[in-house]
């Protein structure tokens, strides 16, 4: 193995987000416009070449990788890569190989993911209600979601619920989105909306719920515990005494987290985005493709990158309105 990935602000980088594919099945309001136009198949890295970035990172000391999309699992042939990456966890090498998923495709694939080493996963789910679920995510079903669900449990898969907190949408659904997750014995993370994508008559600052509220709507109903453990995320946790379950919270916008930042997200295409929330990139797709036979090009491309990782992100609401946007749509880069 090579020497570990350490930003200029120390912090050593050991999660990788890969986004697979920029397409999706549904069209959440906050993530997408209804009319997206997708990048040609063309564009996208081979499972091959998805196979020798993820790799290399694994090799500068990677320990966690997460893939998204779009849907990841929406693309062609995925569970090649997932069975590809199993050797990395059978080596040592790779602590955890995860994704998240908006849970439309699990009944087909929630076996073969157990199969190839993954025992985690993240579903993106903002609302219980059959009606909400369709207004919200313009073209995904709930039920075909909850068979999923079904088949993830079947199959041994732990499920984290990722719940965006929007005022006025899920406000009311607190305490039944809650006891699902218990009664189901999943834990649930909320996120702050962070104000991405073309916002054209989207009001994101409107819709936006701060977390703080949201602790506190939790201690008038339940008794509320610090938890110091983490996932390796962002999410800070806490424990409702009552059901015993595990409440995450994710809050880039009521308490910045970037200064223990670990992550850096690479694209389909073989952009790595080192920040969430910033324009910066780097292609990675010449040093691969110019170099066939040996990494060394490759992993010294990667380092140069992490060398430019900025600081944190520009999101700010607090003057009552968006600032620090990002054009960019949160399935470009999987969130
Ligand atoms: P765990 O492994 O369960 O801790 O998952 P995770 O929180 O690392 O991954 P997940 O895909 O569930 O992330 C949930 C959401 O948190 C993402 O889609 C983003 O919206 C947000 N998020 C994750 N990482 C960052 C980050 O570095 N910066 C910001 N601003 N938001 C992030
Ligand atoms: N703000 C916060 N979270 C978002 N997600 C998508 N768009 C946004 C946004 N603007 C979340 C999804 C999913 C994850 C991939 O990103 O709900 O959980
Ligand atoms: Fe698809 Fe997830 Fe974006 Fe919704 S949030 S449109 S499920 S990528």
């Amino acid at each position: 193995m090579t020497a570990p990935l350490i930003d200029p602000f120390a912090r050593a980088i050991t999660y990788l987000r890969l986004s697979v594919t920029d397409r999706c099945d549904f069209r959440c309001v906050y993530c997408m416009s209804e009319n997206m136009t997708f990048l040609p198949k063309k564009e996208l890295l081979t499972l091959e070449e998805l196979d020798r970035m993820c790799s290399s990172f694994v090799n500068m000391g990677v320990k966690k990788l997460r893939i998204t999309g779009g849907e990841p699992l929406v693309r062609r042939g995925i569970m090649t890569f997932f069975q590809s990456m199993t050797r990395h966890l059978e080596s040592g090498a790779l602590a955890e190989l995860t994704l998240t998923t908006n849970g439309s495709q699990l009944e087909k694939y929630a076996q073969d993911l157990f199969d190839a080493g993954v025992r985690r996963i993240n579903i993106s789910m903002d609302t219980i209600d059959e009606q909400k679920f369709a207004d919200i995510t313009r073209w995904g079903r709930l039920p075909q979601v909850m068979r999923g669900i079904d088949a993830a449990q079947k199959a041994g898969l732990k499920i984290k619920i990722n719940a965006v907190a929007l005022k006025g949408f899920n406000e009311d659904e607190l305490p039944t989105i809650t006891e699902w997750c218990a009664e189901r014995n999943m834990d649930l993370t909320w996120i702050e909306v962070m104000p991405m994508g073309d916002l054209g008559n989207e009001d994101r600052f409107g819709q936006y719920w701060s977390l703080k509220d949201v602790r506190k709507a939790y201690e008038d109903h339940y008794q509320v515990t610090d938890l110091a453990e983490s996932t390796g995320g962002p999410a800070r946790y806490v424990r409702l005494e009552q059901t015993g379950q595990k409440i995450g919270f994710i809050t880039p916008m009521s308490h910045n987290f970037c200064e223990s930042c670990n992550r850096v997200r690479l694209t389909c295409t073989g952009e790595l985005y080192t920040c969430l929330g910033q324009e910066g990139m780097q292609d990675l797709r010449p040093a691969m493709r110019q170099h066939p036979d040996t990494d060394e090009a490759l992993e010294q491309a990667i380092r140069a990158a992490i060398g430019l990782k900025p600081k944190g992100h520009d999101f700010d609401y607090s003057r009552q309105r968006a600032d620090g946007q990002m054009s960019r749509h949160m399935s470009h880069t999987g969130g």
